[in-house]
Formats: structure tokens, sequence, C-alpha cells
């Protein structure tokens, strides 16, 4: 593991740490579980996934195949009962917990939905963790918008104070609560040696890259409105966002999970995974790069009036990940989105193919 120092993972580092490791991704149907099943498949782990059935916008697990990838199982992890069953006959070493209702404007109507899922789903993998009568390590993924927003020119820190205005942001910060909770109630740290259990919260930027194709986020706005030569739509064109590529945050969790395994005491608590501050832009800027890279001139951008509040400007602090995981990004805005649009574009073409050889390209495979 001695690329840990620098974070630069290297085919041995992750092949050795990964390889027949039982896995169990929740959310391995969605944008970020999918890409994360495909290299976990392709680092030769056991997998097992859970999740909701597949819906029109995630297409992408059907096209890498996912079912035939893992161990498939569709539960609602609410319903504690059958999720539990499933953590314990399956014993994984690591969980990656990403399952949630994990967008910001569909969070204002569905309100119950997103505090059960979120909150109570969480409660449940922690519950059956806690079950797991064997070691294992747990990467709990929130989100860049669990803190207390004051719309300044400012990077947060893992020891500010959370908040969240908008359900969705205040559903991930109750989630960093109840974890910090249940790590001293139930897995105290000092207690490591009996209870083997290491718990750690990752919060990620916004991401983009292939194969996202959900309502209202950005990057798949942009695409589909080309894909019909219709205008781009903007609700929050000035609002600045810590946007990085799916494999950056990607790497985070999995370098976050390794270094778990040789100091799970220093790891027992959350970390940034964003991008430096130079590559934190607008979102009209992230549009013109995008349109730009497709190489069309003078493209229509819109803006569209919305009354539902969103932050004006976030930025993350990623030193703890820099100093205590050898975390840092590998690619600046432009190389992230021009590795976005040329996903879509390729994969119009080579089904599937784009996927893996972006995957190769950027962890070295
Ligand atoms: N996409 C981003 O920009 C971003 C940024 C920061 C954090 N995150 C977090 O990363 C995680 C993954 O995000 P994503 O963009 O891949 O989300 P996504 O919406 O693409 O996928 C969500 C996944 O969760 C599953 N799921 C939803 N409700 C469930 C339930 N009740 N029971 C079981 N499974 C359920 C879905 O089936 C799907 O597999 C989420 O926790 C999200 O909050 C995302």
């Amino acid at each position: 593991m001695e690329n840990l120092v620098n974070g630069t993972l290297v085919k041995t580092d992750l092949q050795s740490y990964f390889k027949n490791k039982k896995i169990l991704i929740t959310g391995h149907t969605g944008f970020k579980g999918t890409w994360l099943l495909k290299i976990l498949s392709m680092l030769g782990s056991e997998i097992k996934g859970i999740a909701l059935e597949p819906n029109e916008n995630q297409l992408f697990f059907n096209q890498i195949q996912g079912t035939q990838l893992c161990e498939h199982s569709i539960i609602d992890i609410c319903d504690y009962e059958s999720l539990e069953n499933e953590i314990l006959n399956f014993e994984p070493d690591i969980i990656f917990h990403l399952a949630a209702q994990a967008l910001v404007r569909p969070s204002y109507s569905l309100l119950r939905e997103t505090y059960m899922t979120n909150v109570i789903g969480t409660l449940n993998v922690l519950e059956s963790i806690k079950k797991l009568s064997k070691k294992c390590n747990a990467v709990l993924i929130t989100t860049d918008k669990v803190y207390e927003n004051f719309e300044k020119d400012y990077l947060y820190i893992e020891t500010d104070s959370l908040g969240g205005h908008d359900p969705y942001s205040s559903s991930k910060a109750a989630c960093e609560i109840l974890i910090s909770s249940f790590r001293k109630s139930f897995i105290p740290i000092e207690k490591y040696d009996q209870h083997n259990k290491c718990i750690a919260s990752a919060r990620a930027g916004n991401v983009i890259g292939g194969g996202d194709l959900s309502q209202d986020r950005i990057v798949p706005d942009i695409v589909k409105s080309v894909q019909k030569g219709i205008p781009v739509t903007l609700r929050n064109p000035n609002a600045i966002r810590p946007f990085q590529h799916v494999l950056e945050s990607l790497r985070g969790y999995l370098l976050l999970a390794i270094k778990m395994e040789i100091d799970p005491v220093l790891c027992s608590t959350s970390y940034n995974f964003g991008p430096s501050k130079m590559d934190c832009i607008s979102v009209l800027e992230l549009v013109q790069k995008c349109i730009k890279e497709y190489g069309i001139g003078n493209y229509n951008i819109e803006p569209q009036n919305s009354y539902l509040h969103e932050a004006g400007i976030l930025m993350l602090d990623n030193s703890k990940s820099k100093n205590d995981l050898g975390w840092i990004p590998q690619w600046d805005i432009d190389k992230t989105i021009k590795e976005t649009i040329t996903w879509y574009r390729t994969n119009e073409e080579e089904k599937n193919m784009i996927t893996e050889a972006q995957i190769k390209y950027y962890f070295n495979l």
C-alpha cells in the first residue's frame, strides 16, 4: 500500500486490497453505484448490491449488465428486517452505503420518502452492521450539502456546523449526526478491538460524468438538450459548485476503505472530497464549457424561474483527505468536462466500452 502516501492508487494496490473482498454496495443501480460496481467487478471483488428496481433514468446499470456483476437484490432499505437479513447472510468485509433519495428539488415534494430513505435507511444499515459478528468497515455516503451554508467565499471543513436549508441537505446532515451518535453510543473507537467495526462518512462534491440520466441534474440536462437541439434552461446560473468527476469521489471512497483497514481509529470520522478552489465554477460556466466541448457555437441558454431554494455558493476544504488519505484531485475542471462529454458522445456508438476504458485510464489499470 505504498502508494497510499501520495494517493495515486495503482493496479497492485487496488487489486491486492479489493480482489476477493466481500463488498456490499447499497444504491448499486444509481449513477455513482453503477460506476463503483463496475470498478469493483474489474478488481475481482465479490459484490452484493441492494437497491430499488432500476428506473427509466438508470439505463446505465443495464448497459454495464449490472445484474451479472453482482448478487443483485431489490430491497427497500427502509424495510429493516429484509435489509438486516441480507447483510447478516452476506457477511460483508466492506459496505459502501450510497442508497438515497439523492436529488434536491424532488426532495421538496418527496418529503417523507427523502427523510425515510436517507435517515431511517441509514439507521437500518447501521443497526445491521452492529449485529454483524465479524469485522466490517463501512463508508457511508452523505454529501457536500451537509454544512450550514453561510453563502460566503469559504471552503467548509469537516468540523463546521451541520445544517441544510432544503429537505435533501437537512436529511443528509441528520445522517451525519446519526452516524456520529451511533459510533459513540455503540461502537466507540476506544473499544475497537472488541467490536472491529469502523464507520466513516464521505462528503463529496457535485459529481458529473457519463452514465447520469437523472432528472434535475445539470449535465444530463445539457446532454438531453443538445441531443434534442433545444435550449439549455438554467435555474441558478450563478450558483458556484464543487463539480468533480464521479471517478474522483469514488477513488476517495476506495482510498478511505483501504485506510480504514490500516488505521480504523483515525478513520472513524468524516471526510470531504472536493475539487481545488480554482476548479469550483458557476453553473453557467459549466454549461458554457460543456457546449464548447461539444464543439457547438452560439448555443441558446435560457433562465428558468424556480421558487425552491438551492445554495448559491458551496466549496469544500479537502485538506483532511489529502493529509490522512493522500487523496488529491487528479482531473481539473476542464479535464473533467472533456471526459464527461467524451463519454456521452462515444457511448452513443460504442455501448459499454467507454466506461471500462475510462476506469482503466483513470486508475492506470
Ligand atoms: N450525484 C451527486 O452529485 C452526489 C453528490 C454528493 C453526494 N451524493 C450522494 O451519493 C449517493 C449516490 O448518489 P447518486 O447520484 O448515485 O444517486 P442516484 O439517484 O443515481 O441513485 C440512488 C440509488 O439509491 C437507490 N435507492 C433509493 N431509494 C432506495 C431505497 N428506499 N431502498 C433501496 N435503495 C434505494 C436507488 O435504487 C439507486 O440505486 C447518494 O447518497 C447521494 O446523496 C451524490
